[in-house]
């Protein structure tokens, strides 16, 4: 029996008795088991509306929402169990600190738990956060050589070598008021430095984009690069935070001089919001040292910026300390959309292009996917091209994909943002200081 007849059979025996939370935890369980992340949430929520003391269940939810990258709804949970002295849920913690840049919180975490019961102990986790390691020091040392190596052209991580960007602004999909606000700030003054300088107007100053997941902020900051023909230098935040525990001023200092010795070069830092936790938040995230080295090296390229442009994105810039938007560091904040209609169309058919097709009507589809993402509607199409694949195969003999089957998958495929804009909502409401936020104001018509 595969994973998927027992997710049924699972499903059907619930079906007939749908408050046998046992049940329904092990329909979680296994959906979780097999990468049904979002699904296992539905089911571990549904069984707490019936039993909301238990707490496997209660580890189960927040489970779910780490593997989802929901690291806030994790933590709370976790909290909460941690506050009824539950020890696992320590350690569960300490993972979701981890994940959101905060090493210190979570080897306390960690210590802590480990100190209440020590068959929590956990290789990986050990390893990661250097607990219960006498050799953490020598470590360190072979982490700290690695990051001197950054100094020069050869690194041990790939990440952090600077890539030629292919993509344009012309393959990404609408967004033109974003093209043109990078064109303004980043692309123009690197190509006409003389018309800039006449007007005493310097290029720089950093842009931060917001948004929810797939809109393309990543693939726009890399499109940026192609298009002023600089290197690309990408970093996940989350990486540097949990790769080089406890070295991450040090290490944010190689990656801005690797980009510094690459230019002309788009430095762009994703995730960003987990370096930026602001002060007020409690269980804080980065330490205030990384902060602080970050401001100073943007700050760094205020006076030394020329053909250094610097890039950030993110899905929650309310978790960002306000200090990173004064200006000269990110002093323009801007949200990106959704594609609207005639974007997507646009995507689509950029997407579209190269594969068998016949009279694909994209505007029709385009109509059809109100909220989907770009991503969105990469997955509609690769579900559509799947399909016809079974059927190929079944025919013996391929067929070009139509309007018809790009609907049918679009059915399926449903949008992801929505989640982003029921929570987006709240601080629209209720945390817009100075409008921060207007254009998705705006966006959303409150
Ligand atoms: N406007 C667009 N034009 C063309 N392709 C797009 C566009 N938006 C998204 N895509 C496609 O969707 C993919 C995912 O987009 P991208 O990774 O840039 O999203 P993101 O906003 O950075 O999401 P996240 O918040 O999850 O990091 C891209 O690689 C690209 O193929
Ligand atoms: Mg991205």
């Amino acid at each position: 029996m595969d994973a998927d007849d027992t997710i049924r059979s699972l499903r059907e025996a619930l079906a007939a008795s749908p408050n046998n939370t046992a049940l329904r935890q092990l329909l979680g369980e296994t959906l979780l088991a097999h990468g049904h992340y979002e699904a296992a949430e539905t089911e571990f929520k549904a069984a707490l509306k019936i039993d909301g003391q238990s707490q496997p269940l209660m580890l189960l939810l927040a489970k779910s929402y780490r593997t989802q990258g929901k690291f806030s709804a994790a933590a709370i949970v976790l909290e909460q169990l941690v506050a009824r002295g539950n020890d696992r849920a320590r350690v569960d913690l300490a993972r979701v600190l981890l994940s959101e840049g905060d090493v210190e919180q979570a080897v306390r975490q960690y210590k802590k738990a480990l100190e209440a019961d020590e068959t929590l102990h956990d290789d990986e986790l050990s390893e990661r956060l250097g607990v219960g390691n006498d050799e953490f020091a020598a470590e360190a040392e072979i982490i700290d050589g690695r990051l001197r190596n950054l100094d020069g052209e050869t690194s041990d991580d790939p990440s952090l070598v600077p890539i030629r960007s292919d993509i344009k602004f012309l393959n990404v999909g609408g967004l033109a008021d974003l093209k043109k606000e990078i064109a303004k700030k980043i692309v123009l003054p690197m190509q006409q430095p003389e018309l800039y300088k006449a007007y005493g107007k310097k290029g720089g100053g950093g842009i931060l984009m917001y948004g929810p997941p797939g809109c393309g902020k990543t693939f726009l900051a890399k499109a940026t690069a192609g298009e002023v023909d600089a290197k690309f230098l990408s970093i996940g935040i989350h990486d540097v935070l949990d790769m080089w525990i406890g070295k991450s001023e040090r290490n944010l200092h190689g990656i801005f001089e690797t980009a510094r010795k690459h230019r002309p070069c788009v430095l762009f830092f994703d995730e960003v919001d987990a370096l930026g936790a602001s002060r007020g938040d409690m269980r804080g995230s980065a330490g205030r040292n990384t902060i602080n080295q970050f401001l100073a090296e943007l700050d760094g390229l205020t006076s030394n910026n020329e053909d250094l442009l610097v890039l950030a994105a993110t899905n929650a810039p309310w978790h960002m300390d306000s200090a990173f938007r004064r200006p000269g560091r990110f002093d323009r904040v801007i949200f990106v959309p959704p594609p609207d209609r005639e974007a997507r169309a646009e995507i689509l058919r950029l997407q579209l292009a190269g594969k068998p097709q016949e009279d694909i009507d994209v505007q029709a589809i385009a109509a059809k996917t109100d909220r989907y993402s770009g991503a969105d509607l990469s997955a509609v199409i690769d579900r559509a091209i799947e399909a016809k694949l079974d059927e190929a195969i079944s025919a013996g003999k391929p067929t070009p994909l139509r309007t018809k089957d790009l609907l049918k998958a679009a059915k399926i495929q449903r949008p992801t943002t929505t989640e982003w804009f029921a929570m987006a909502k709240n601080y629209v409401l209720h945390a817009n200081e100075g409008g921060l936020y207007d254009d998705l104001k705006h966006y959303l018509k409150l």
